[in-house]
């Protein structure tokens, strides 16, 4: 692997034998219509991939002021009619779904036909306990197929889902359903990690110790906990389901494009998680042509994206894209280390998996137990790879692309967000050779321009770095911040008027290749989730004897970045590693496991600008041992701050 060459492209001539898109030529012929002739190009595109009961009578109409967007106007469809009816008869024996357990021992197979049954019997139970249309219904379940299937029944109905993923707390619980003012909650007695049960209904009953406003609770039985109900407003799915007078079809909802579809948290830089709201057309046109385009997907093929469906890619990925285009996808509850560091390549070469989905994070762990975990198995059904979620360092992208890619799958680094619905600036597998670390160009209908983010210049091209910007609407961007559309507009559209912000800083090379260099606001990304230090920060500071803490993140050999807290206390406490304990729990109660600060640094005091603001440039290079390169302190009220902060460094051993 030493004399690696500047790109790649092994694949390139057998790919433009069977890919979709077959050159760069063809790729740009397209790109132009895409941006230039929008009509006609997303009409097309809509005709190929939606169904809809009322054709649109516009294509686009929008307003990057007051961030108003609207594709596909005046069309009505049904989110879970395009995933499951509209093929069902078709398709009625195909696989949608290989569920793969925790346990290796437990695997289900899930056709179509099975599928569409299901939905439609939950969506009778959701009626029949008083969802309407337009209600919120918050899902807390494990990778279970009982996900997808409360998501697409919640669609067919109209009703508007928020799925958590199940590594939040109790705390994170409560303040999303007080957000989207959902009065039923869809859960589990429990999932399993590695063996191991997780008490899910738990957090939920504590979750709802705030939320009266909750009237109904179904729970799935999966761990097969000994729980009690309470009578007066839980029911066991399983005892819903049987019920014999539900009927087995519920016709689905006449849905407008615009109409909202889900809503999904995420964290920005400032404040608590806000309800990112996906509709329908756009958002589901998006997920399902970059589904087809992206991996190169071909019918007959089996599909792995191993995201938690808690998580946008999961949504996109593994639901609507997937089902929209009746592909077979692999959903799989566990770890990627239980029983051994080989659970992947078990499942891969099981179900003969040809397109493989995953994060930077997870290849970096993967890597590091050593490359015998993979060669004991048979991979040749892979025929392409992809990665999301944070910017992939080189090292890892050669050990993915030579011990799981044979030197020869061609490796799809796709950057998307939550907010933008689908991938965004991803390469193509026939269209030119991969860069590792580069997410090539930009897809259908995405206009990036890298801006200086405070003067809106471009910046100097090929290689300056700057803000990443997009200048027109595309199909699956979100459409609000539900319940504060002025949120929206001030995060996404205010930074640059008249432009989505993404929050990323960028660069392109001398051809024209992308290059995302990570989030240039205070959110950090942890194993490919969002976090914002300010959350953190405010769940430090909720201690009775924590006064003040700054949060950063620092470069992290598997995480990518690691989350690193600066906290001063209050006069006169001991500084314990009993109170660092209580710290961590603190944040693992009110976020999640996934917030745990990987390092607490006692910091008597923080460093300041003489107006008072914390220099978070300086902790951020403090924690990660730059401290050479402190660059321009000039600036700080008190010098003597920092070098007693660099000499109590916390150094980690990861
Ligand atoms: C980062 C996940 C570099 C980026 C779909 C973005 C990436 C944030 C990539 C969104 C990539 C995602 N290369 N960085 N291929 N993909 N990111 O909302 O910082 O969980 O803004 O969406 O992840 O994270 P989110």
């Amino acid at each position: 692997m030493e004399n690696t060459p500047k790109w790649y492209d092994a694949h390139l001539q057998d790919y433009r034998k069977v890919a979709y898109i077959k050159s760069k030529e063809e790729y740009d012929e397209l790109y132009n219509r895409s941006i230039n002739d929008i009509d006609r190009f997303w009409s097309e595109q809509a005709d190929k991939y939606l169904t809809f009961e009322k054709r649109w009578d516009s294509v686009l109409k929008y307003d990057f002021n007051t961030a108003d967007i609207e594709w596909f106007g005046g069309g009505i469809l049904n989110a879970s009619y395009n995933c499951l009816d509209k093929h069902v008869d078709k398709l009625k024996n195909k696989v949608a779904y290989y569920w793969e357990g925790d346990n290796p021992a437990e695997s289900k197979v899930v056709t179509y036909l099975e599928l569409y049954n299901e939905v439609n019997k939950f969506a009778a139970v959701l009626l029949a306990n008083g969802v309407k249309k337009g209600d919120r219904v918050i899902i807390y379940l494990p990778m279970i197929v009982e996900l997808p299937v409360a998501m697409l029944a919640c669609a067919r109905i109209g009703a508007v889902h928020g799925v958590i993923f199940g590594g939040f707390s109790a705390e994170s619980i409560a303040s999303r359903i007080q957000d989207c003012g959902a009065k039923i909650v869809v859960t589990v007695d429990g999932g399993f990690r590695a063996g191991k049960p997780l008490p899910l209904k738990k957090n939920v009953d504590e979750a709802l110790t705030r939320c009266p406003e909750v009237t109904k609770v179904i729970v799935f039985k999966h761990a097969g906990m000994d729980l009690k109900l309470d009578p007066s407003k839980e029911i066991w799915w399983h005892e819903a389901m049987a019920d014999p007078n539900l009927p087995s079809y519920v016709k689905p909802e006449p849905m407008s494009s615009e109409d909202p579809l889900f809503i999904l948290y995420t964290s920005g830089s400032t404040g608590k998680p806000k309800g990112v709201l996906h509709t329908h057309a756009g958002y589901l046109l998006h997920a399902a042509m970059t589904n087809r385009l992206v991996f190169d997907l071909k019918d007959d093929e089996t599909f792995w994206c191993t995201a938690d469906i808690g998580w946008i890619t999961g949504h996109s990925y593994t639901v609507y894209g997937p089902l929209i285009n009746g592909f077979t996808s692999v959903l799989f509850e566990g770890v990627p280390n239980y029983p051994g560091w080989d659970r992947y390549w078990e499942i891969v070469a099981k179900r003969k998996v040809d397109k493989f989905y995953t994060a930077p994070t997870v290849i970096r762990s993967l890597a590091r137990e050593g490359a015998g975990w993979v060669e004991k198995h048979d991979l040749s059904s892979l025929k392409l790879l992809g990665t999301v979620g944070e910017p992939i360092n080189p090292e890892a992208w050669r050990w993915y692309y030579h011990y799981v890619g044979r030197d020869w799958c061609p490796i799809v680094d796709t950057w998307w967000q939550t907010e933008t619905g689908g991938q965004m600036i991803t390469p193509l597998p026939a269209v030119a050779p991969i860069k590792p670390g580069s997410c090539s160009f930009p897809f259908f209908g995405i206009d990036p321009v890298i801006l200086d983010p405070d003067t809106g210049e471009e910046v100097k091209y090929p290689g300056q770095e700057g803000a990443l910007f997009i200048r027109k609407p595309w199909p699956g961007m979100a459409r609000t911040v539900f319940g504060d559309h002025q949120r929206f507009i001030d995060t996404y559209f205010s930074r640059i008027p008249g432009m989505y912000f993404t929050g990323d800083g960028a660069k392109q090379d001398e051809d024209g290749y992308f290059w995302i260099a990570g989030r240039i606001d205070d959110v950090i990304n942890v194993s490919g989730h969002r976090l914002g230090t300010a959350e953190v920060e405010s769940a430090l500071v909720l201690h009775p004897d924590v006064a003040e803490a700054a949060v950063v993140g620092f470069p992290h050999p598997i995480k990518g970045q690691g989350i690193y807290a600066f906290v001063t206390l209050n006069q006169g406490v001991a500084k314990t590693d009993e109170l660092r304990k209580g710290l961590v729990n603190l944040v693992r109660q009110q976020i999640g496991p996934i917030a745990t600060p990987d390092a607490i640094q006692w910091a008597d005091a923080l460093p300041k600008t003489r107006s008072g603001k914390i220099m978070r440039r300086l902790l951020r290079k403090i924690s990660a041992g730059q401290i050479d390169d402190l660059g321009d302190t000039t600036t700080i009220a008190d010098p003597s701050v920092v070098d007693t902060l660099v000499k109590g460094r916390v150094v980690l051993n990861a």
